[in-house]
């Protein structure tokens, strides 16, 4: 079996490096020697992470796909745009293609599996989401007897590290990014993690796979951790929560809702004790109940160990991909963020004067929202309260109209912050 990669940076690297170490028993599992004959690069000089004495290295990433005795591609370079036509063209040429970029499954996953379909070709992107987690291989295989109900994961390794580090070591923002870059963790542009937008397009991929609907990124709502301060996340440890980037995928009456935002997780959770670059996945069936998988969220050797297994799916025939299937998934309509009822974290700084809570409480009143735990910490040099609210389960439309009230207050000092709470009963 010959090998081509487009590109040989942290996941080709780990992928070579994977295959070379675990030889025997990759031949074993596969019935198969598999080589890799040729990778494409963008500067041929640079130092790699992995031996390439025996890969013919290009600049030309069309002259594998174009090559004749290339028989599966490896797309590991990333971006929407040359990896697109990359693809394609491998698909067109009748070459099964693997890939870990879930940008490109997530915007144009649909158009280019119809074309693997009808090319009669396999496009497998296992490791596009939560890197070494066999996730998708889960929920097509082992959980494939039950309606799933709700899909909810960090799914962003650098995400998750950041907040760890800032939470477990009081880190600025910017100095973790800086390491997670350098890690290997990041995407090539960063904002893609932090934002959120990576997590969005994993978990339109999850949601798609979970609900057997099309690939519906569009619809994902994203907000990423940015905004998030050492404040809430020293608020929310005292009232007994973790923040996490949290991805969501529901089901309700034939609606999808899929949304990717921090989230305080009550800290007895599971959930809320997966730190660093590790990721987890909680999918609950009708069937099975809640299960729950963990494992590394990116990384050279984790990520190319969910790449060489859709490697070996295809050597052996065993895709677990119903790619003849895709094309009966349904197309279901998204529901509005509107609608979604949820708990929700407030922060406000508040001038400290008589009847600011009660206010405030007034407020929530009219708009039938309850007070489930308040914290106050002690007032500032500027004469400042700093609130930390947590509220009862209300319409998200609700919520905002709220805040909204609230905010035109004058003894509000700035923006008030909103977080979700997903207790994940
Ligand atoms: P990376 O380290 O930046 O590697 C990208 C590789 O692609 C490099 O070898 C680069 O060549 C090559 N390349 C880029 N543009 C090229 C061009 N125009 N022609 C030829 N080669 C080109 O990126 P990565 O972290 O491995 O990520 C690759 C993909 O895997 C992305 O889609 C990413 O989202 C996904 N992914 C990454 C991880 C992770 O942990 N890093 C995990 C899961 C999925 P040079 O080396 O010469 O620059
Ligand atoms: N940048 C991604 C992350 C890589 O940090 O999760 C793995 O998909």
């Amino acid at each position: 079996m010959n090998i081509g990669i487009l590109g040989l940076g942290t996941v080709g690297g780990g992928v070579v490096n994977v295959l070379t170490k675990n030889q025997a028993e990759i031949t074993r599992r596969s019935g198969k020697n598999i080589t890799v004959t040729h990778a494409a690069v963008r500067d041929i000089n640079q130092d790699r992470i992995c031996p390439t004495d025996d890969i013919s290295l290009t600049q030309d990433p069309f002259g594998i796909v174009n090559n004749n005795e290339i028989d599966i591609v490896l797309e590991l370079m990333g971006g929407t745009g040359l990896a697109k036509d990359l693809v394609e063209q491998a698909i067109k040429n009748g070459k099964h293609v693997i890939t870990a970029n879930k940008a490109l499954i997530a915007i144009h996953g649909n158009e280019l599996l119809e074309l693997a379909k009808d090319n009669n070709v396999y496009l497998l992107f296992e490791a596009a989401v939560a890197g070494g987690i066999p996730i998708l291989k889960s929920l097509e295989q082992g959980l494939s007897a039950n309606q799933v109900e709700l899909v909810a994961g960090i799914i962003n390794g650098t995400g998750n590290f950041i907040l760890t580090e800032m939470r477990d070591k009081g880190r600025d923002f910017d100095d973790v990014l800086k390491e997670a870059q350098a890690l290997g963790y990041a995407e090539a542009d960063p904002t893609f993690d932090v934002e959120g937008i990576d997590a969005a397009h994993k978990l339109a991929i999850l949601g798609s796979i979970a609900f057997g609907c099309k690939l519906q990124f569009d619809n994902v709502s994203t907000e990423g951790i940015s905004q998030i301060s050492g404040e809430d996340v020293a608020f929310a440890t005292e009232l007994g929560y973790s923040i996490k980037h949290l991805g969501i995928a529901k089901k309700i009456d034939n609606k999808v809702q899929m949304r990717v935002h921090p989230t305080l997780i009550p800290k007895a959770r599971l959930l809320a004790n997966v730190d660093g670059v590790m990721n987890a996945v909680l999918v609950k069936g009708n069937a099975v109940g809640p299960t729950l998988y963990y494992g590394a969220g990116a990384g050279d050797e984790a990520t190319a160990s969910a790449v060489i297994a859709d490697l070996i799916d295809i050597i052996k025939d065993t895709v677990s991909h119903d790619i003849l299937g895709w094309q009966n998934f349904e197309d279901y309509p998204a529901c509005d963020t509107d609608d979604i009822e949820s708990i929700f974290y407030l922060r406000l700084l508040a001038t400290d004067k008589p009847g600011v809570l009660a206010d405030i409480t007034a407020i929530f009143a009219s708009h039938s929202i309850s007070v489930e735990a308040v914290v106050q910490k002690q007032i500032d040099s500027k004469n400042n309260a700093h609130i930390a609210i947590i509220t009862n389960m209300i319409k998200t439309s609700e919520m905002n109209e709220a805040v909204a009230e609230i905010q035109k207050n004058d003894f509000i000092q700035e923006d008030v912050k909103i977080i979700h709470v997903e207790t994940l009963d």
